[in-house]
């Protein structure tokens, strides 16, 4: 409202008043103040994944750097190893019959070697790049495979499985490979609860992918770790039986087969490990 002063003949002959409806400039601010909240939110969600996206990104790299850098470590140690591993068999014969200590000697050797091909596979496992062998798998038959595999030496442990499997659609993946990634990820869940516990399969179909996840009762992934499970060589365990690389060839294998693989895991409780993996289209 304004008021403005009337003259006649140069003298204030009254007062006048005008009104403005500015009700539609209001509006007009109003949705432009809405407009532009949505158009921060939108940002700040196109920020965050934007980040997410990088670290995704950084983690592949990462380890395709250490695949490569895996594997040509795997094949120039794998060629003395075996040199190694034959000539303790002809010692071992040459010089028989040998005394206890040198009998324990030779095991010990032999064992380190075992262990040596082991991580040397492992690593080579980690280091595959090919897609090939994918067909069309009952990921619900290949779990019911491995869990009878492993059924007596979680039972020793005191370790519970319980399964909530809807029907699930058959996947567009490499056997094998899904094989090792679901015994990796069982055989972490029963280290971390030495004292028993409880471990839950669950599975589902999500649009064109199916969705199974591992949850278990032990002693969690703390914060500080989480960002160097996945990391090839990380472990945390301490009878030095842990190569680190069970993670690393559980998330290469799971890209391998155009899957994705993530984890939550809330303070003092078990994570929950989660695979998708493509449905199979005919
Ligand atoms: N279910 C789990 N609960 C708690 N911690 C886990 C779990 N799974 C993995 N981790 C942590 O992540 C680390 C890395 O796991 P990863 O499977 O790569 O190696 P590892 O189990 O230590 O060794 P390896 O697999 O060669 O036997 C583990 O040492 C453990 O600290
Ligand atoms: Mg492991």
């Amino acid at each position: 409202m304004r008021l403005v002063p009337l003259s006649q003949a140069g003298r204030i002959a009254g007062m006048g008043c005008i009104l403005r409806d500015t009700t539609h400039r209001e509006r007009a601010f109003q949705s432009i103040q809405s407009s532009s909240q949505d158009l921060r939110k939108q940002m700040e969600l196109s920020n965050a994944q934007i980040n997410e996206l990088q670290s995704k990104l950084i983690l592949a790299e990462k380890m395709a750097a250490m695949g490569q850098l895996a594997a040509g470590i795997a094949h120039e140690l794998r060629n003395p190893l075996s040199v190694i591993s034959t000539s303790i068999y002809f010692l071992q014969r040459t010089l028989a019959p040998l005394s206890a200590k040198s009998a324990e000697h030779f095991q010990l050797i032999e064992a380190e070697i075992q262990r040596s091909q082991k991580i040397i596979n492992n690593l080579l496992d980690f280091s595959k790049n090919s897609e090939q062998g994918r067909t069309r798998v009952d990921v619900a038959a290949l779990l019911e495979q491995i869990l009878a595999l492993v059924k007596k030496e979680l039972a020793v442990h005191d370790i519970l499985v319980r399964k909530e499997m809807e029907e699930i659609a058959p996947c567009h993946v490499n056997a094998d490979e899904i094989k090792q990634v679901f015994l990796n990820l069982i055989l972490n869940a029963k280290e971390a609860m030495p004292y028993g516990g409880r471990l839950l399969i669950r599975a589902h179909n999500e649009k064109n992918t199916v969705v199974i996840e591992f949850c278990d009762s032990g002693v969690g992934i703390p914060d500080e770790i989480k960002d160097k499970v996945f990391d090839p060589f990380f472990t945390r365990r301490q009878d030095g039986q842990g190569t680190g690389l069970g993670l690393s060839i559980v998330h290469s294998a799971v890209q391998r087969n155009q899957g994705r693989i993530d984890f939550t895991s809330t303070p003092n409780r078990g994570p929950t490990f989660r695979i998708r993996l493509p449905m199979f289209h005919p």
